[in-house]
Order: structure tokens, then sequence, then C-alpha cells
């Protein structure tokens, strides 16, 4: 609201009121027996105020605490590549060359809470919900385009492990690389974590990307395997640990003000969404699993198509009700879309829409962040925080059941054939054949710049000094795996020789970690 906005409004409307929309007239004192008090217990402003300032807070995000967000829009090209799209989705925001669907954004790092420091090294989330007109779809990613492990009921475990230790509330290179070290598939994620991507320079030059895979469904009801990846038209920007660290003395919420100022001067940032598309079967030919979520498919083999733009034009008004109160969850796709199964993209649908309820409430999604920019016509009823009813404009009131014959909901028509894949095999605890954990990790270690290279040992070599030998020379004996390079300099940064201490580094006189990659222990 600008200055003529506020000396617009009439006097009544500038009145400070209560929640009961009664006029508060003194929101100086609280009302006491004379001026130096007892206060009295019937003070029901006072009361209101206090209660609901005692509430102000909800539970932060299990992961991904910290953010920030903006609105923008996304606007399709109508083709995928050089082919109109339709052959492969008949999503519905995707078919008219440019088609523009709202959207709201929000960027995070996941470890730390809620007020963490920007710029620590983490992964960074990436979340879209794009408001259709056939509903919301979210798009959850990351900036690796990979992650550390390939089955979610490990996903407790990798997070216990890189949360602070539950003692002492530090995090602790000594539990993260005990977790790491036996879980090899992470191998490709801790290269691109402990390297100048594991820090990118702000929200804007970052790269996102779904990283699980996805199906795109014609409307013959054919499928293909999909991955999604937007690439920022600002470029992308990394910074070293000390890059980072010289920023972190000075201002720990860089990346949100850099966002917020950007959009604030009409600087908007723009990303263009691309897909990578495979044909959706095991492909056998490949050494690894395409629903291996540890793993790139390969550019040169899966070019990058470029199917829509991304802008972001404005800021929230408010940041707790909509920032913190948003919610994006991998189960919340539109017709046109649809999951693999790959098994992390299965545990994460459950996931966040449990969080939810809990984090949010059960009505989340009456929330105007949440909700459907189109109507919301369920019977779903009642629960904390109700304040509507999700009915269809010539809905009966009295009808929140289906089937009926009194003017009730009806089941919408299916747009297009439905995608019905068939499904067979052994129920099992198993995990996949094709695990490959070391050749891609290794590739993308040899692909970095002598600059991010450097940055990725010596921030390797900080946070492993500190943990016991037998982790040190386990972790090692694993990047030698991936290339014996990259294991050399690790070990010979921790002054191993053969994988055996040679007794010229301090393991035991730092108790704790630290912030990964931190230069706070010691040099390499
Ligand atoms: C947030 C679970 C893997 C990206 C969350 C939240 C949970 C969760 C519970 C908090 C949601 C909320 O409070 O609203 C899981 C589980 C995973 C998994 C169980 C694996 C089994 C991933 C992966 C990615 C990812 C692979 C990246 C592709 C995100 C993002 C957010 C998030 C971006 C923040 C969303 C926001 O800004 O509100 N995750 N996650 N997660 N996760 Fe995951």
């Amino acid at each position: 609201m600008n200055e003529n906005d506020i000396t617009s409004q009439s006097e009544e409307e500038m009145i400070l009121t209560n929640r009961q929309g009664h006029p508060i007239g003194n929101n100086q004192s609280m009302r006491t027996v004379g001026s130096r008090g007892p206060a009295t217990l019937e003070n029901y402003e006072f009361i209101e105020k206090i209660t609901h300032f005692d509430r102000e807070r909800i539970p932060e995000r299990v992961v991904h605490a910290r953010g920030a967000g903006a609105h923008g829009y996304f606007e399709t090209y109508g083709t995928v590549g050089d082919e109109p799209i339709g052959k492969y989705t008949r999503a519905r925001l995707f078919q008219e060359k440019g088609k523009q669907t709202p959207v709201f954004v929000r960027f995070s790092s996941v470890i730390h809470g809620s007020h963490s420091p920007e710029t620590l090294r983490d992964p960074r989330g990436f979340a879209v919900k794009f408001y259709t007109e056939d509903g919301n779809w979210d798009l959850v990613g990351n900036n690796l385009k990979v992650f550390f492990i390939r089955d979610a009921i490990k996903f407790p475990d990798l997070i216990h492990a890189f949360k602070p230790d539950p003692v002492t509330n530090i995090q602790d290179g000594e539990r993260i690389f005990d977790f790491i070290m036996h879980t090899p598939e992470a191998l490709m994620m801790i290269t691109f974590l402990f390297s100048p991507w594991g820090i990118p320079a702000n929200f804007r030059q970052m790269q996102g990307s779904g990283v699980n895979t996805y199906k795109w469904v014609n409307a013959q009801g054919e499928a293909v395997l999909i991955k999604y990846h937007w690439e920022p038209k600002q470029g992308i920007k990394n910074l070293t640990q000390k890059e980072a660290e010289d920023i972190q003395g000075k201002n720990f919420n860089h990346a949100t003000q850099d966002l917020y100022q950007a959009i604030e001067s009409g600087k908007f940032p723009e990303w263009e969404l691309c897909v990578q598309i495979m044909s959706d079967d095991e492909h056998p030919e490949l050494d690894f699993d395409p629903l291996d979520d540890t793993k790139l498919w390969p550019p040169d083999k899966f070019p990058f198509l470029p199917v829509g733009r991304m802008v972001l034009n404005r800021n929230p008004e408010n940041y707790f009700a909509e920032v913190e109160q948003a919610a994006f969850g991998t189960g919340v796709l539109v017709d046109g879309l649809d999951f693999s199964d790959d098994k992390m993209l299965q545990g994460r649908t459950l996931s966040y829409s449990d969080t939810q309820r809990y984090r949010v409430g059960p009505n989340y999604l009456q929330l105007p962040i949440n909700a459907p920019k189109k109507y919301a016509a369920t019977n779903q009823r009642d629960g904390q925080m109700t304040y509507r009813v999700d009915g269809a404009p010539g809905q009966n009131p009295h009808i929140n059941y289906e089937p009926s014959s009194l003017g009730g909901l009806k089941e919408a028509k299916k747009p297009g054939k439905e995608h019905t894949p068939l499904i067979e095999g052994n129920l099992v605890r198993q995990t996949i054949e094709r695990t490959n954990d070391f050749k891609y990790a290794g590739e993308r270690y040899r692909e970095f710049e002598d600059w991010e290279r450097d940055d990725l040992i010596l921030n390797l070599v900080n946070t492993l000094q500190t943990c016991s030998p037998h982790i040190q020379q386990k972790m090692t004996q694993l990047f030698t795996k991936c290339d014996p390079d990259y294991g050399k300099r690790v070990a010979e940064g921790l002054g191993l020789i053969d994988g055996i201490q040679s007794g010229n580094v301090n393991t035991a006189d730092t108790e704790f970690g630290g912030p990964l990659g931190s230069t706070q222990t010691s040099e390499a």
C-alpha cells in the first residue's frame, strides 16, 4: 500500500479493533486496579492480544525450514523441442503457445532452522506451485539434479545424520560421514555438495530440477518418462567456502534479500523449463536404472528440450501467510502428468501432505496460497480452522456425499484415455539391480573446473579432518573408486598414505565438525 492509499482510507477504516471488531481505545495500558495494578482477568482485549501472540508460530518445516518465496507466471511454448507438446502430454497448461499460468515459488535451504544463515553448504529447494485451470500442479525439486538416496525409507536416517547432534545440537561431520560411508549411492550428491555447487550465490542464479522421474500422458493414454529442469536466464553462480564466509560475516539473509530486492526493483528473474524424455521402459541398454534419482540422464542421449519459461514478478505481501504456510507436494499433479514407479517419488508423495496436515493444519488447502485458483468442490467438511465449504456454487448444501440424486457433486468425465500400465512382480524388500554408484560421481569430479575441484577437496578435507580414522579411510576408498585422483587428493589432504594414517593429521582434538566444509577447524 502506498502513502496515497493510506490517506484515502476513511477514518473509520483505519481504527484499530480487536478480532471481534470492537474498537480499541487504549492500546498502551492494560486494565488494572489503580495505576500500579493488579490486572483484572476480564480484560478481553489484552487477553486476545497476548494469547494470539503466544500462538504466532507454527511448527517449522521438518526440512527446508529456511526459505523465500515469490509470485509470477509460467508461459508455455506449446512445443517440446521441435514437436507439438500434445504428442507427449495432454496437460492443458502446456498446449496453447503463449498461455500463462500463475505460479508461486519457494526457494529454501534444507537442514537448519528457519532463521539459519543462507550461506550454509546445503542443497537448495526449488518448489513451484502452478495454479492451472485443472487445479494445482506442484513441482518440488532441488538445485542439484540428483539426490543422496534412492529409497524413501532411508530419508529420516539421512536427515538425522545431517541435522545437529541430538546431544550437542551441533552439526557434526563425524555423524554425516559415518552415514555416508555406508551409503555409496550418495557420492554424486556429496561431490556436488562439497564443491561450490553446494553454496549457490543466491536463489536467482541457480538451476532447479524435479530430480525424481515423472510421466507425461497423451490423449491416447500413452506415457513417456520425464525429468524436469529449470535453467536460470541470469546464469549460474556458486560460492567458494571462503566467499560464503565473508558474506555470512555481514549478512545471513543475503539470498532472501537478493530475491526481494531484484523483484522490487523490476529485475524479474526468469527460468526456462526444459524436460528430458525417455520411453517408458527399463532401458536395459543403460548401465544405470532410469528411475534412480542418484543419477543424471546423460544430456547427449536425452537432450534438454525447452517447453516454457517462468518469470517471478511479485513479492509476497505477507511472509507468514504466503511463504511460511505454503504447502507443496509431489502428489499434486494435473491430468496429463503422472507418477513413475520411482520409489523415492512414491515415498515423498505420502510425506508432504502428511506433514502439512500436522504443520499447517487439516484445512491447509483452504488457505489462499494453497487453494486452487479454480474452485475446489469436495465433500470433505469440518476440522480445525474450517472457514468455508468446498462446494460448487449450485450444490445443494445439505448433500455432502456422493452419489446422490438431490443436487450433490458429480464425478468428472476423464478428458482422455486412462494410462493403465501393467505392473507385475513379487512383493520384496530389495535394492535396484543397476546401482553403479561410482562411475558418474567420478565423471562429475572430472567435469568440474579446476577451482571447483580445488574447493571440493578443501571442503571435504576440512570436514573429514574432524572424523575418526576409520571414517576417513573408508571415505578415501570410496572417492578412489570414483576417480583415483579424487581419492588421492583427499588422502593427501588428510595425511593418509595408502589409506593409512601417516600421523600428521590431528583428528583427536576437534570434537565436532561444525558447519559442512567450514574453515574454522583447519586448513587443508
Ligand atoms: C520439503 C520429505 C526428498 C525437495 C519436505 C518436507 C518433507 C519432505 C516432510 C516438509 C514439507 C512441509 O513441511 O511443507 C521428503 C521425503 C523425501 C524427500 C520423505 C524422500 C523420501 C526430497 C527430494 C527433493 C526434495 C529428493 C528434491 C528433489 C523438497 C523441497 C521442500 C521439501 C524443495 C520444501 C518445499 C517448500 O518450499 O515448502 N520434504 N523429501 N525432497 N522437500 Fe522433500
